[in-house]
């Protein structure tokens, strides 16, 4: 970012090390730096403390020199330890789920140990990005009066921020930012007058309505930060002014001002302002214009709704502008030009239409614009021309999604040199994509999916050797995909690229330069064999090759394998052969999907993880004693099931205790004989229960009587026999669809039924069943009037992996068909 804060920050450290010279009494003076006893037993107490999990702390042995111990920083004369820095040196960007699990794991823990106490000299403490969960920050931590900078941020401390930290009147660095913690008052920060920085975001200050007359009075403040604090009310008069303050961040407050106060705007040294999510209204305030030494402006996500005041390009200081998420209406205008100094500038999501001005390419230094989501009427090749200017060279970031864009690529493209991430999903962009892509030899993301790209993939992808993440998904691209198309991407993790008609061809022993962790080819050409390279693939975690023509076995590796999937998509191929049976427990995964195949054999256990299973038209045989009785005692995650259209017999065991989730349930089309068996009591959150077509008998049980859920219950084709029961009509009061169609039921139909005021299909056909039709068939209201096909029990399973949710074949195919109660009289 701005390199102008940091280095403020940088001279204050040299500050900070400096003052603290002085030869001391305590600490010897020798020349040749060794640990000062105390203080390493000291730090060996806090070290028992600690929860360590990556043995970070190895070099803190009990017979070293603690000056040279990780973290830890001598006086180069006194000796005295002035530094101690615990944090965790990973961080969570949010975005990969890998940084994230090496960043949980490198976390230290534990408990804080009062020793720190003895470290009389200590000027800087670090306890950031940890887990010292549950517990509340020490308030003995207010006793190291030596302290200049604490750094407690992200350490998951929790509770009320002790007063006491009030105490540490030397401290220039506070950062408490962080979930968990909050404070009625801030009236102990007028204890620490030399404060330049003070973090306190996320900190529940909801009740601490003192907060900005406290804290305009700490004269030295230069950085101020607290977003998201829960913050109601920006006072109209603060006690103090602020005077030398350079950044303020208010963001994420939701303030219930109708205006921002005039006392912001006078702020004169104020290079940093974020006010974003905040929800205010109406035009950006004139107010603001006097602020022209800004160099940060941060509006995003309010509800400023005029056009963009034309002042604002006159912030000729303005590096970073953040726009994105308002309702700003007109064009862009051409004085954009003066913004000189602009990097990066973030106008998507927003209401601007025209065309993009040309003289926004004049903006040399500019690394990002983002567009997205505005509704320009230019065509895609027009928009880039305006880009073409000397900020092509520079230019890292195009965002342009979701932009009404039409027309063709044009290799201009080839001149951003130095792009890093392009995105023009969800447009009309139509043509080939040109062979200049290959020479932006930066690119990290290219997102071109749900476009009308035609013509095949240019060959020269393949040098795109720093590619992470390729997105085409939903084009019409067509043609052969071979070896040299991936030749470089060393790097490439994502590939999404279903939705068009490409063929894979590489050799049967290709190993492909990558590891990747997300690949989506469904309805590409891939078959007939097997794609013998993804079993080199070891980062594996979801994978979707339905529909693409494979006729094979699937290789024992693969399944050896599955476990690190957490979606696994097969479905639609020409796969035969059996799966390992049990005890190969199939994959941790949560979405796994293997439906119309030729697999066959019997069941494979799954894992008590998986959420979704459907195995549904496959010539699986035998029972499904061991999938339902597996790990008996062990709860399920699963809330669908599917196993539709096999050859599975046997009776259906009584096994259902632990698969409390289940909400779909479908045994239809099978060979399955006996009773409904008495545990399916426990699936309460069951919606819909089908076992058509297969020899089941019996009486439909009270054992259905926990159905408050049901919305479908499907029991045609089968041997039930007995009086349909009279309690479906109070018990069952979400029922959509009942079929109880060519089985052996008998006797009256019971008027109870008409207490089913959803009901849209009924069908009694084809059994033994007397007597008049209850008077109330008329009252089936919904049968009449709503439309099953689009009601949100038709889950989509799409080929994002967005949505895990399976579909309710059942429902669709139901589609249209008629009401035959007449029929059974
Ligand atoms: C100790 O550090 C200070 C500040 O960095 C430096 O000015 C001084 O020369 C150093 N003294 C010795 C003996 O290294
Ligand atoms: C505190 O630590 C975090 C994470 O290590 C860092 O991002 C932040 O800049 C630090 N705060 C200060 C005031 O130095
Ligand atoms: C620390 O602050 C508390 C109140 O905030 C006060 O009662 C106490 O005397 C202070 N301790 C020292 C050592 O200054
Ligand atoms: C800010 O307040 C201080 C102390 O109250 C005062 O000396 C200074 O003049 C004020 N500055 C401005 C610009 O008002
Ligand atoms: C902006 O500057 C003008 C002229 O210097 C001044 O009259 C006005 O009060 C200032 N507005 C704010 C909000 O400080
Ligand atoms: C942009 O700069 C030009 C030349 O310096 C100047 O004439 C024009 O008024 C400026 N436009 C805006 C909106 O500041
Ligand atoms: C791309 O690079 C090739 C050489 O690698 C060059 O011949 C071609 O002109 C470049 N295309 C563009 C559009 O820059
Ligand atoms: C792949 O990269 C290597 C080294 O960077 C380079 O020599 C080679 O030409 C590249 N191959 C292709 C097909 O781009
Ligand atoms: C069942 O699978 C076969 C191929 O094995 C396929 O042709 C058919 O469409 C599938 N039926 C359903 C209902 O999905
Ligand atoms: C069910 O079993 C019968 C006789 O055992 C057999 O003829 C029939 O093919 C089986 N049906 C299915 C769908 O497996
Ligand atoms: C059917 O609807 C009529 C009015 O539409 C109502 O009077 C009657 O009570 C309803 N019958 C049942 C069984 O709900
Ligand atoms: C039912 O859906 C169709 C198409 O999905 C639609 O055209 C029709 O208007 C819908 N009918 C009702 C009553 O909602």
């Amino acid at each position: 970012m701005d390199s102008s804060l940091g280095s403020i920050r940088l001279i204050f450290l040299g500050l900070l090390i400096i003052a603290s010279i002085h030869p001391n009494f305590f600490c010897s003076g020798d020349y040749e730096v060794h640990c000062i006893k105390s203080e390493q037993h000291a730090l060996l107490k806090f070290k028992q403390h600690l929860k360590d999990p990556l043995n970070r702390l190895a070099s803190w042995a009990s017979d070293g020199d603690c000056c040279q111990w990780a973290g830890v920083v001598c006086h180069n004369v006194t000796a005295c330890l002035i530094l101690l820095v615990v944090e965790n040196f990973l961080t969570d960007d949010g975005q990969h789920e890998v940084q994230y699990e090496a960043y949980v794991q490198s976390m230290f823990g534990g408990k804080i140990n009062p020793s720190l106490l003895d470290l009389k000299h200590l000027n800087y403490l670090d306890l950031s990005n940890n887990d010292f969960s549950g517990t509340p920050i020490p308030k003995f931590l207010g006793s190291i009066g030596s302290l200049r900078y604490l750094n407690l941020s992200n350490a998951r401390f929790v509770g009320v921020i002790p007063h006491q930290l009030g105490n540490l009147s030397n401290l220039y660095y506070l950062d408490l930012q962080g979930y968990g913690l909050y404070a009625n008052n801030l009236q102990w920060l007028s204890g620490l007058p030399s404060l330049q920085h003070l973090d306190m975001s996320h900190v529940n200050l909801r009740k601490a309505s003192d907060w900005l007359q406290v804290t305009s009075k700490l004269m030295s403040l230069l950085e101020f930060r607290l977003s998201d604090c829960e913050l109601r009310f920006i006072p109209s008069t603060p006690n103090g002014n602020f005077s030398f303050l350079v950044s303020l961040d208010l963001s994420g407050n939701f303030f219930e001002n109708t205006f921002i106060p005039l006392w912001i705007f006078g702020l004169p040294n104020l290079v940093s302002f974020d006010l974003s999510d905040n929800g205010f209204q109406g035009p950006i305030l004139d107010d603001l214009q006097n602020m022209t030494s800004l160099k940060h402006l941060y509006l995003s996500g309010n509800h400023f709704n005029h056009q963009i005041p034309i002042w604002l390009y006159s912030f000729s200081h303005l590096k970073f502008l953040d726009l994105h998420s308002n309702n700003l209406q007109g064009t862009i205008s051409s004085a954009i030009e003066n913004l000189t100094s602009a990097i990066s500038i973030d106008f998507s999501y927003n209401e601007l239409g025209g065309k993009v001005p040309r003289s926004l390419g004049n903006l040399c230094n500019l690394r990002e614009i983002k567009l997205s989501s505005n509704k320009w009427s230019q065509e895609i090749s027009e928009i880039l021309e305006s880009l073409s200017g000397c900020l092509s060279e520079k230019l890292e970031i195009l965002e342009l999604t979701d932009a009404q864009l039409l027309g063709h690529l044009t290799g201009e493209l080839g001149m951003f040199k130095n792009l890093v991430k392009l995105t023009f999903v969800y447009n009309s962009i139509s043509g080939p994509i040109p062979m200049s892509l290959g020479n932006l030899s930066s690119l990290r993301v290219l997102d071109l999916a749900n476009n009308q790209f035609k013509g095949s993939l240019p060959q020269n992808f393949g040098q795109l050797s720093k590619l992470e993440t390729l997105f085409i998904e939903s084009n019409m691209l067509e043609g052969v995909v071979s070896e040299v198309h991936f030749s470089n991407l060393t790097r490439l993790i994502e590939l999404f690229a279903f939705g068009n008609r490409l063929t894979l061809k590489v050799s049967h022993d290709w190993i492909p330069p990558f590891q990747i962790e997300e690949l989506n080819l469904q309805s590409w050409n891939l078959g007939p064999k097997f794609p013998q390279w993804l079993c080199s693939q070891r980062n594996l975690r979801r994978l979707d090759i339905s529909n693409t023509g494979v006729l094979d076995v699937v290789p024992l590796s693969f399944w050896d394998s599955s476990s690190q999937f957490e979606y696994l998509n097969l479905a639609n191929n020409l796969f035969h052969g059996e799966i390992p049976y049990c005890p190969m427990i199939l994959s941790t995964s949560s979405v796994i999907d293997l439906s119309s195949n030729h697999f066959n054999g019997p069941l494979p256990c799954i894992s008590s993880n998986v959420i979704v299973l459907d195995l549904s038209n496959n010539s699986f045989s035998g029972s499904i004693s061991h999938l339902l009785c597996f790990k008996v005692n062990e709860p399920k995650q699963l809330g669908f099931l599917n196993l539709e259209k096999n050859h599975l017999s046997g009776k259906i065991p009584n096994c259902w205790t632990k698969w409390k989730k289940l909400e779909f349930l479908n045994l239809g089309n099978n060979n399955f004989t006996g009773n409904i068996p008495a545990s399916i009591r426990s699936l309460t959150l069951l919606k819909s229960l089908r076992l058509h077509n297969n020899k089941l008998s019996g009486k439909l049980q009270s054992s259905l009587k926990n159905c408050e859920k049901l919305e479908n219950i499907d029991v045609a084709e089968n041997e039930f026999f007995g009086s349909i029961p009279s309690w479906i009509g109070h018990k069952c009061s979400s029922l959509m669809i009942l079929n109880l169609r060519s089985n052996n039921f008998h006797g009256h139909i019971p008027e109870e039924l008409c207490a089913l005021t959803s009901l849209q299909i009924l069908d009694l056909s084809h059994n033994k069943l007397s007597g008049s039709m209850p008077t109330c068939v008329k009252n089936f209201s919904a049968m009449a009037t709503k439309n099953i096909s689009n009601h949100d029990m038709s889950f989509r399973f799409t080929s994002s992996y967005d949505e895990i949710l399976p579909r309710e074949s059942a429902l669709l195919v139901i589609k249209g068909r008629i009401f035959e109660y007449s029929t059974i009289l």
